[in-house]
């Protein structure tokens, strides 16, 4: 017998505007912005499995869907706030019968201020997250201050980071915001990551001939946290 195979689409967004709500369901932790609250709730997020690999950004899942397959053992999570994108992680996780990865539909800032615990994550990967090129607009990048101490914050001790981009600019911006909190572990950043996969943006720029630079960095134990 074939199985029905389930397409982007058959996932519905499980409210309105106006009833939106924290909810998990589906192995879907949906997290809406704009709510009066966000405590007191428990998302479930499957943090009590030894090896614990976030992935923010995940875009279409290309990325996080093929770890997952390569790495049974481990448990993803993958954030991503676009609904349309979420819908086709969603889809990819129920035809290919994969059960370590976890989704998160909705912004990661809200997920790292009000969800993620202190040293609960053993590794984050963030590919090529949005560069927002214009200084105008530069409050919009990830690896903010606040950002950063967020991502050491939950990271486990030793745990690693992984960003990986094709802005020259956001590249130097992520090197010198991660400076102090954490070590740079290669320090050639256009060498690829060995077996690190690929993604829908990746295949893009490489088809376009852009260079990829690859950042991998470990916490630091800093005396003051
Ligand atoms: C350029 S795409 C990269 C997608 C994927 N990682 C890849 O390499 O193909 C950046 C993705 O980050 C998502 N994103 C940007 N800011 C986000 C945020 N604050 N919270 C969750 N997702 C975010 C966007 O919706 C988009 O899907």
């Amino acid at each position: 017998m074939i199985e029905p195979f389930m397409k982007p689409k058959d996932l519905a967004y499980p409210f309105s505007f106006e009833d939106r709500r924290l909810l998990v369901e589906n192995g879907i932790f949906y997290l809406p912005n704009f709510l009066p609250s966000y405590r007191g709730f428990d998302p479930k997020l499957p943090l009590g499995h030894p090896c614990v690999f976030i992935e923010f950004c995940s875009g279409n899942g290309e990325w996080i869907i093929q770890k997952a397959l390569e790495n049974p053992d481990i448990q993803f999570i993958a954030v991503e706030k676009l609904f349309l994108r979420v819908q086709k992680i969603f889809s990819k996780r129920e035809n290919l019968g994969i059960k370590n990865l976890f989704l998160v539909s909705g912004d990661i800032n809200l997920l790292l201020e009000h969800f993620l615990p202190n040293a609960s994550v053993d590794t984050l990967a963030i590919n090529f997250p949005d560069p927002w090129p214009k200084e105008r607009h530069s409050k919009n990048r990830l690896f903010h201050k606040n950002f950063v101490t967020h991502v050491h914050r939950i990271l486990k001790r030793k745990g690693e980071v992984f960003l990986v981009t094709d802005d020259t600019d956001f590249s130097i911006w992520v090197s010198n915001s991660m400076e102090g909190q954490f070590a740079l572990l290669k320090s050639d950043l256009n060498r690829p990551l060995e077996n690190y996969g690929s993604s829908f943006f990746q295949r893009l720029w490489e088809s376009k001939g852009k260079e990829i630079f690859y950042h991998h960095y470990a916490k630091r134990d800093l005396c003051w946290t």
